[in-house]
């Protein structure tokens, strides 16, 4: 059967981990959250105090670094920064380092290394629409910011102490606007992308949901 290239976008909160996760171990493909890459960048450009906004500088970082990601760990230049990755500091160090359009080429160039056999499930914010744009399977995962907040608030991976909803409710709306208004690959649905609203919906029933178009797209 053809392994397929299936592309999750959308903003955080929205579920696209959990799913994409599930997805590709029921597939038996690779899962690879590119916004983990963004965020070692960003992770090592503030390790480094490298100014987030001096694009030569970040592209200098970013050339001479090895990002590596598998279901359960990220490193980079061999420094495994898996929990170290999910803090609110990073959330914002990825965004600004994401910014920078010579950063993203470089990195959606590695990212279209990786998916390029196929038997790949890929998460971000531009998989359907700059990474892959005929990739065989689009989503375009969204919820309500009440349910995105609440979601990130409760998730454990994401360290740097209990927060309430509302403040982590200020930092997700603030990092989404950076994200949809940027001018290098904002985030959008393609315009063939199947759009699912996770609010109300447990994971389990998107997942059958994108396996259902998952089947369809291979028969
Ligand atoms: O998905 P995650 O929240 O880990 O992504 C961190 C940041 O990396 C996002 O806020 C976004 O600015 C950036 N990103 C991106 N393009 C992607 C994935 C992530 O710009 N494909």
């Amino acid at each position: 059967m053809k392994r397929l290239v299936i592309a999750i976008d959308g903003p955080s909160g929205a579920g696209k981990g959990t799913v994409a996760r599930v997805l590709a171990s029921t597939l038996g493909y690779r899962h690879i959250d590119s916004g983990a890459m963004y965020r070692a960048v960003g992770w090592k450009a503030l390790r480094d105090g490298v100014a987030l906004d001096d694009e030569d500088a970040v592209v200098a970082l970013v050339e001479s670094s090895v990002v590596h990601i598998d279901t359960t760990t990220v490193t980079i230049d061999g420094h495994d920064v898996t929990r170290a990755i999910r803090t609110p500091q990073i959330d914002k160090a990825a965004a600004a380092v994401a910014r920078l359009p010579r950063v993203r080429v470089i990195l959606v160039d590695r990212q279209r290394a990786l998916g390029a056999a196929g038997g790949v499930v890929m998460e971000g914010r531009d998989i359907g629409t700059v990474v892959f744009p005929l990739a065989d399977v689009k989503i375009y995962m969204d919820a309500s910011e009440e349910e995105r907040a609440r979601r990130r608030a409760n998730d454990s991976a994401h360290s740097g102490g209990p927060k309430a909803v509302a403040e982590v409710a200020t930092l997700l709306t603030e990092r989404d606007r950076l994200d949809r208004t940027r001018t290098a690959s904002p985030l959008v649905a393609a315009p063939d992308a199947v759009v699912i609203d996770t609010t109300d919906k447990p994971i389990d029933a998107v997942v059958e949901e994108v396996l259902g178009i998952v089947k369809r797209s291979q028969s």
